[in-house]
């Protein structure tokens, strides 16, 4: 199924067979869109909610108002928007709608998200690995390699996580082109990184599907609400496979809230940035910290020795962060999200305590 180009490349091609045949649930909020009075249709409780909003009515099942919004924030056609219950049920579709069990395969960039490998093998899909360069680059002559005609999604996170640098753009797109495969390029910290989103190429290149989520930067973590950015073909696949009402009516008026607070997030990006480079001073200046890797995310990679133990010893001291030593090349490595400044502060402090007892 290797597209020749990737103007060439026909969801409808990639598509499960029994996906294509589905006959998709069809809501009471489906079946009836015009303007209405008196609602009996959904066996919903007419009465009210016992709480002071109300959600006592089924919520939008595609979000409309909520894409609109989206749709001029990030310039692009509300039609080229999925909205799912955090990005991890987009990553959980793509694989419902694309990946044959036991047939099809996906290739993964390690270290990288350990959700595309949970969720492949939820769905009984074949992973295969083309892990990152020693620098954490791509190296797309092991992705080229390890894909073939089953090889239905690719997955790159950038920037990414654990390593907190971003991927080389050029070398996404000729992944994109080379393979013929939807590349799904997971840009969950993007709102960190100075780099370009790859979400302008998506016209030109209807292979490419861009993950977002309202966890990281707009701090909706709770919510539940992430975006897949991807051709209007491919968004309808996820629609047809999603469950009806996948986003609360919540979570939608929450996030129409939230985006007429835009400004205030971009400060709070602007503030995460200021105590990320803080973040890094304080730890660089401790001698047991051997090495703290450049980041475009809000969170570093630190090597220190004995990672585990440091781990261990903070948890004594109530400081929790991810041990993500024994993931292939993040030996020696804790992952720390970057906090608020008393949170850093108290981290720092206590890791040169520990460093003091260890070395
Ligand atoms: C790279 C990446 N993608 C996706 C997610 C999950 O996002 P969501 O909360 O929208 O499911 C995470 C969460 O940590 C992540 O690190």
């Amino acid at each position: 199924m290797r597209a020749e180009s990737t103007k060439d490349f026909d969801p409808g091609a990639f598509v499960r067979p029994a996906i294509a045949r589905l006959k998709p649930y069809s809501s009471a909020r489906d079946e009836f869109t015009g303007t209405a009075n008196v609602f009996l249709d959904a066996n919903e409780n007419g009465l009210g909610s016992p709480t002071s909003r109300s959600y006592n009515r089924y919520p939008d099942p595609y979000q409309r108002e909520l894409k609109s919004k989206i749709a001029a924030l990030e310039n692009v056609g509300a039609d080229r928007l999925f909205i799912g219950n955090g990005s991890d049920e987009a990553i959980d579709l793509l694989f419902r709608v694309f990946c044959e069990p036991r047939v099809d395969n996906v290739i993964v960039c390690p270290p990288t998200y350990g959700m595309y490998e949970v969720s492949a093998a939820v769905n009984d899909i074949e992973v295969r690995r083309a892990p990152l360069t020693e620098a954490f680059g791509l190296d797309p002559y092991a992705v080229i390699a390890e894909s073939d005609e089953r090889t239905k999604l690719v997955f790159i996170c950038s920037p990414n996580n654990p390593t907190g640098n971003s991927m080389d753009r050029e070398t996404i797109l000729r992944i994109g082109d080379e393979t013929g495969s939807i590349v799904v390029v997971d840009e969950a910290y993007i709102h960190f990184s100075s780099k370009e989103s790859v979400a302008s190429e998506i016209e030109l290149r209807p292979n490419i599907v861009v993950l977002r989520t309202f966890s990281k930067a707009w701090g909706l973590a709770g919510l539940r609400l992430g975006i897949a950015i991807a051709d209007p073909s491919i968004v309808s696949l996820l629609n047809k496979v999603k469950p009806p009402y996948n986003v609360s009516g919540a979570a939608q008026r929450e996030a129409i809230e939230a985006i007429g607070e835009a400004p205030h997030v971009k400060a709070m990006i602007e503030k995460l940035l200021g105590l990320r480079e803080e973040l890094r001073e304080g730890l660089e200046a401790l001698r047991i910290v051997e090495k703290v890797f450049p980041s475009d995310a809000n969170f570093l990679l630190v090597r220190v020795p004995d990672p585990t133990a440091v781990y261990r010893a903070l948890i004594g001291r109530g400081i929790v962060v991810r041990d993500r030593s024994r993931v292939e090349l993040c030996e020696g490595c804790l992952r720390i999200t970057v906090g608020t400044g008393e949170e850093n502060s108290a981290l720092v402090e206590a890791i040169e305590e520990i460093g003091k007892e260890m070395l």
